[in-house]
């Protein structure tokens, strides 16, 4: 459906204010659509901590506008981003978060490996075309990977500038605080009563 052409003059009279975000920023559903369309496709993201997937095959699903992505660590030193849609009929292939060295589609059976490239294709000459797709055709989808401070960036723009980039002058900043070392999962293991003193001096 096509933008609203009274709201795409409103927003485009008002451009980014560093004093003001106007209400309808937030709940209109026509700025939504346009985030979805002009935003979220190219913009670097943060979908998950680091230190929340430390083993191979540890994953986090992330959600942003109408699109799922497999965060996963593929390998040791290795973290992608895989789209969540089975290759065959754009079933999600999963969801939540948990570990898999396969990706399993309920749907037929397929199945990719955790690097994304395809495993297994349940009874493959039955399905059409798919005999004389070769293995690379049926690799999933990946997007682009950087990670700043322990947090695990993700960009849907595979043409995207490079994360320092983007993010420049922000680490000159804020590098000294080493968020890297400051795993949020720190803080979420300390024991309740250690938490409750965070408001007089504890944390
Ligand atoms: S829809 Fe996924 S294997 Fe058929």
């Amino acid at each position: 459906m096509p933008i609203n052409p009274d709201i795409e003059r409103t927003l485009a009279a008002e451009r980014v204010r560093d004093d003001f975000v106007p209400v309808s920023d937030y709940i209109s559903a026509d700025f939504q659509k346009l985030e979805n369309e002009r935003l979220w496709p190219k913009v670097w993201q943060v979908a998950c901590r680091e230190e929340e997937i430390p083993n191979v095959g540890d994953y986090i699903t992330y959600e942003i506008a109408n699109q799922s992505f497999i965060v996963i660590r593929s390998a040791p030193g290795k973290i992608r981003s895989l789209y969540n849609v089975c290759l065959h009929r754009g079933r999600r292939l999963t969801t939540g978060h948990g570990n898999a060295l396969r990706l399993h589609c309920n749907y037929h059976g397929w199945q990719w490996n955790a690097d994304g490239s395809i495993a297994r294709v349940l009874d493959r000459e039955d399905w059409d075309g798919c005999g004389e797709m070769t293995d690379s055709d049926l690799q999933l989808r990946e997007t682009l990977v950087d990670i700043w401070g322990g947090f695990v960036f993700i960009n849907m723009d595979l043409k995207a500038e490079p994360l320092h980039k983007f993010l420049d002058p922000v680490p000159e900043y804020l590098d000294p605080y080493e968020y890297q070392k400051n795993a949020l999962s720190l803080l979420c293991d300390l024991p309740p009563a250690k938490q409750l003193e965070g408001g007089t001096g504890g944390i």
